[in-house]
C-alpha cells in the first residue's frame, strides 16, 4: 500500500474587483501556479485557491463611478479575473468570491461570533485616518506630507463607533511565533520588517464599519447597524473556501495553509491580523507566508493616473502565454521589486526562448529527424557520464531553488543545462558525422550523441513543466514524434 500522500495548500490573495486585472495580479497568480504544479509533480495532493475580494469601499466607489450597481459591477470584473486564469494557463483547484453568500458568508459569520464569544471583540468610539487605498485605518507614521506613503492620497478623517478586535492581546505571542519561524516569513528582510512593526506595539484594530456607510459589505451577525470590515471578511476566504463553516472534510484535510503567497503590500495583514484571528479562533497557523516584491514599469510605480498599467491580456495576445510566464518568472527576482519594459521583454524572449531553448530543441530534433536509422526512432537514453552528472546537478539546484521560492534561479539553472548541451553539440559536431553514414562505428557514435541530447532535452522539458506547461508538452510531443517544429518564432 502506498503511504498517505502529503497535502499542500497554497493561496493567492483574493484580488479587489475595483478594476480589471493587471500584470501585478498575473504575477502573483503565476508564482502560485508554478509552486502548485511543482508540488503536484512531487506527488503531493495540492489545493490551490484564488479568488476575488468584492466588498471594499474602493469597490463601491468604482461601481458608482461606472454608473453600475455594485452587484453587477463586481460580477463583471470577477469574470475578468477568471478569464485571466484561463489565459495564463493557471491550474487552480478553486475560485472563491467574497460575495458568495452560500460558500463564504457562513464562515465569516461563524468567525465573528467565535471571536466575540472569546471576548476579543468590543465596541468603542474611534477617530482615525482611513485610507481607502489600503482599506485600513492608518496612523501618522504611515504619512508623508499628509499623504499615505503607499497610495499618495490624503486619508479621510473618520469618527465612528466600531467593533474592535483585541489584537494587542496577541502581540507577544505573535512576536514569538514569527521569531521562531512557527510562521515562516520569506524572505528574511520581510520577516524583520514584521518583527520591527510588532515591537513598536500593536493596537486593537477596527473590525467593522457603520452599515450606513458600507451597505454593500457583510452585516455583523448580531448588529444590523454595522458591517464587517473588508479585511476581516477577506482573510476568512482562506478557510471559507475549504468549508470551515461546516467543519468539512476538506477543511480538516487541507488547513493550515502551507503557503500564503502575497505581495509585500499586504504582508502585515497576513502575518499579524490573520494569525491574530486564528489564535483567537484556536485554529492552526499558516506554515509559510511568502511576500514577493512589486513590478514597476520603466522604473515607475504602475498606476492608472500615470497611464502605465500593463494589461496581461494584451501581452499574452502578442507574445503567447508561456512567453509572459517566462518573462515574469525569470526576469523579476521574487524577493525584490522588478522592472517591466517591452524592450526587456523582447530581449529575454529572443535570447532565452527563441534562441536558447528553441534553438537547442530545433537543432537536436532536426538531426534526429534526418538521421533516423532504418526508419526507427531514436532511443532516449544517456550514455555520457559528464552530461548525466550535469543533469543530476541541475535537478539538485533546481529543486533547492524552488524549495526556497527562488523561481528565477530554478530557471537560470535550467538554462545552464541548455548551454551545456549547446557546448556538447559544438564539441561532438554530430552534423559532421551525418556525411559519414557508411561507417558503422561513426553511426554508433552519432546515434549515441543524439540519444544523449534527446535525453537531456526530456529532462529540460520536465523542469519546464511547472513554469511553461504548454511548451513542456510541445517538447515532449516533438520528442515522441521526432519531428521538429518552431517553439518560439523570433520577434
Ligand atoms: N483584496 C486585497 C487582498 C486580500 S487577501 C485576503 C488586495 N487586493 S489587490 O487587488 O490590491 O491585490 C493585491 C495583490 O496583487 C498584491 O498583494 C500582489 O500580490 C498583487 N499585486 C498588485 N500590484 C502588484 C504589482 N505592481 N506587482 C506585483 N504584484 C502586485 O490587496
Amino acid at each position: 500500500m502506498s503511504e498517505k500522500r502529503k497535502k499542500f495548500y497554497i493561496t493567492t490573495p483574493i484580488y479587489y474587483v475595483n478594476d480589471k486585472p493587471h500584470i501585478g495580479h498575473a504575477y502573483t497568480t503565476i508564482l502560485v501556479d508554478v509552486l502548485a504544479r511543482y508540488h503536484r509533480f512531487l506527488g503531493e495532493e495540492v489545493f490551490f485557491l484564488t479568488g476575488t475580494d468584492e466588498h471594499g469601499a474602493k469597490v463601491v466607489m468604482a461601481a458608482e463611478k461606472a454608473g453600475k450597481n455594485p452587484k453587477e459591477f463586481v460580477s463583471e470584473i470577477s469574470i475578468k479575473f477568471r478569464k485571466l486564469i484561463k489565459v495564463l494557463n493557471i491550474f487552480n483547484s478553486n475560485f472563491i468570491r467574497t460575495t458568495d453568500k452560500k460558500r463564504h458568508w457562513p464562515t465569516v459569520k461563524k468567525i465573528w461570533l467565535k471571536l466575540k464569544e472569546k471576548g476579543d471583540i468590543y465596541k468603542k468610539q474611534y477617530k482615525g485616518l482611513y485610507c481607502v487605498g489600503c482599506e485600513a485605518f492608518i496612523t501618522k507614521k504611515d504619512l508623508k506630507d499628509g499623504k499615505c506613503i503607499s497610495h499618495q492620497k490624503e486619508p479621510e478623517i473618520i469618527e465612528e463607533e466600531n467593533y474592535f478586535f483585541k489584537l494587542s492581546k496577541y502581540a507577544k505571542k505573535l512576536e514569538r511565533i514569527i521569531q521562531k519561524n512557527e510562521i515562516k516569513i520569506i524572505p528574511q528582510v520581510r520577516k524583520n520588517e514584521v518583527l520591527n512593526f510588532i515591537k513598536q506595539g500593536l493596537e486593537d484594530i477596527s473590525f467593522s464599519r457603520p452599515r450606513k456607510d458600507l451597505k454593500w459589505a457583510i452585516p455583523v451577525p448580531d448588529d444590523s447597524s454595522a458591517s464587517i470590515y473588508v479585511w476581516t471578511d477577506a482573510l476568512s476566504n482562506y478557510i471559507s473556501a475549504l468549508g470551515y463553516a461546516k467543519n468539512s472534510d476538506k477543511f480538516k484535510k487541507f488547513w493550515p495553509a502551507d503557503v500564503h503567497c502575497v505581495g509585500k503590500d499586504i504582508l502585515k495583514f497576513h502575518s499579524i491580523i490573520w494569525p491574530g484571528m486564528l489564535l483567537s479562533l484556536g485554529l492552526p497557523l499558516p506554515k509559510t507566508i511568502f511576500a514577493h516584491g512589486h513590478i514597476t514599469i520603466n522604473g515607475q510605480k504602475m498606476s492608472k493616473s500615470l497611464g502605465n498599467v500593463i494589461d496581461p491580456f494584451e501581452l499574452v495576445e502578442k507574445y503567447g502565454t508561456d512567453a509572459v510566464r517566462y518573462f515574469l518568472l525569470r526576469e523579476i527576482s521574487p524577493f525584490e521589486d522588478g522592472d517591466f519594459t517591452h524592450q526587456k521583454f523582447e530581449q529575454r524572449y529572443n535570447a532565452d526562448l527563441a534562441n536558447g531553448l528553441g534553438n537547442l530543441v530545433a537543432r537536436v530534433i532536426t538531426m534526429a529527424e534526418k538521421v533516423k536509422i532504418q526508419n526507427s526512432k531514436f532511443k532516449i537514453t544517456i550514455q555520457n557520464s559528464k552530461l548525466k552528472k550535469e543533469i543530476e546537478t541541475t535537478w539538485r539546484k533546481y529543486k533547492k531553488a524552488l524549495n526556497e521560492f527562488k523561481f528565477n534561479e530554478a530557471l537560470i539553472t535550467t538554462w545552464e543545462l541548455i548551454s551545456f548541451c549547446d557546448r556538447y553539440i559544438e564539441k561532438e559536431k554530430p552534423w559532421e558525422l551525418l556525411t559519414n553514414n557508411k561507417q558503422q562505428t561513426t553511426n554508433n557514435k552519432q546515434q549515441e550523441v543524439i540519444s544523449n541530447l534527446l535525453y537531456a532535452i526530456s529532462d529540460i522539458a520536465e523542469m519546464l513543466k511547472p513554469f511553461l506547461p504548454e511548451t513542456s508538452e510541445r517538447i515532449f510531443n516533438q520528442l515522441k514524434n521526432q519531428k521538429s517544429e518552431i517553439l518560439f518564432p523570433r520577434f
